[in-house]
């Protein structure tokens, strides 16, 4: 009730009557007023005015279930939105909730992680308040290894959801973390429950460095925030809302091939490596050589020194910037 309230609200430019929420929702006026009382105790400003009903003035930067829910336009992803204000990890809570059977779509969210988990068993760090810690629960009907491929898609919604919020120009260093000025702002984690031919549930784990103002000193050089680029606050529960929808809308394309040849071209022209010198952290070897750009397996096409092309699988390597992270 409270979500759908602040989203009849947030929708409206002038105020809403208490009866008009009472018929719309089939709701007594109690059951309005306790509502309203809980948004406003949850930091919601709310102007009430006798005989013209409320008014939103103004949103917290909260990342709540209802905050989320009520501005998402979409029909699959964050479906089922949970909310904690503290988590071990988002994957970790998503991936139990798999098991108890949620559903294609569910969103955890979480303010705070204690043991977030980043790739190749890095710790990723969420402080309280200011960052954006979200894993997507879903059911794709696609073979186990063309998971991966889903990393990609979730970087280029990201991506393509601040460059339109913040009029900036991130960019993918592949295959999905999400960069600008040659610094991290966002990087996913895919993890997966499958047998040899089907996925049984995948969770896409989405760290974004959103209002933090400062990094600790080993991230410094690597690590940058929305905030510290834009020089002002970022709406978190915005990003996570515009990140869903353009996950559904590229999912969708995605889904049309299962692979990424209808996404090659745009995903091409956000990767910030392309055309330039990398290093491949190949655990049989490392080698060096020009990122050409993706496949429609996802694969970093890699011209190597010699002249020969190699397919880079995102499973199973890193790349990395001659010259540094990028
Ligand atoms: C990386 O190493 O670049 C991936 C980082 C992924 C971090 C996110 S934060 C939300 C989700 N929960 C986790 O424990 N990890 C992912």
């Amino acid at each position: 009730m409270k979500s759908k309230i602040l989203n009849r609200l947030r929708g409206a430019e002038e105020f809403v009557s208490g009866q008009q929420l009472c018929e719309e929702f089939g709701v007594s006026r109690t059951a309005v007023w306790k509502a309203i009382n809980q948004l406003k105790e949850e930091g919601y400003e709310i102007e009430a005015v006798h005989n013209k009903g409320y008014r939103l003035l103004g949103c917290p930067d909260i990342i709540s279930a209802e905050e989320v829910k009520s501005r998402l336009h979409t029909d699959w992803a964050g479906c089922e939105v949970r909310y904690f204000d503290t988590l071990d990890s988002t994957n970790i809570c998503a991936k139990r909730m798999a098991e108890e059977g949620a559903s294609n779509g569910t969103l955890v969210i979480a303010d705070k992680q204690t043991a977030g988990r980043g790739r190749c068993g890095r710790v990723w760090e969420t402080p309280k308040g200011t960052a954006i810690a979200m894993t997507l629960l879903m059911r794709p009907n696609l073979r186990p290894e063309k998971a991966s491929m889903l990393t990609l898609v979730m970087g280029m919604a990201v991506t393509r959801a601040v460059n339109e919020l913040y009029s900036l120009n991130c960019q993918i260093k592949w295959p999905n973390d999400v960069v600008l000025e040659g610094k991290k702002i966002c990087g996913i984690l895919v993890e997966m429950s499958a047998e040899m031919n089907a996925i049984h549930y995948l969770v896409i784990g989405c760290g974004i460095n959103a209002n933090m103002t400062e990094f600790p000193e080993e991230l410094k050089e690597k690590a940058i925030s929305l905030r510290m680029i834009t020089g002002a606050e970022v709406d978190r529960a915005q990003i996570i809302q515009r990140s869903l929808e353009w996950l559904e809308k590229y999912y969708q394309k995605f889904e049309e091939t299962s692979d990424m040849s209808g996404l090659m071209e745009e995903y091409n022209q956000m990767l910030v490596n392309r055309g330039s010198e990398v290093c491949v952290l190949d655990p049989c070897g490392e080698y060096r050589g020009k990122a050409l750009g993706i496949n429609d397996a996802g694969e970093l096409r890699v011209e190597k020194e010699d002249g020969t092309t190699e397919n880079v699988y995102a499973g199973e390597v890193s790349v990395r910037g001659v010259y540094g992270y990028v």
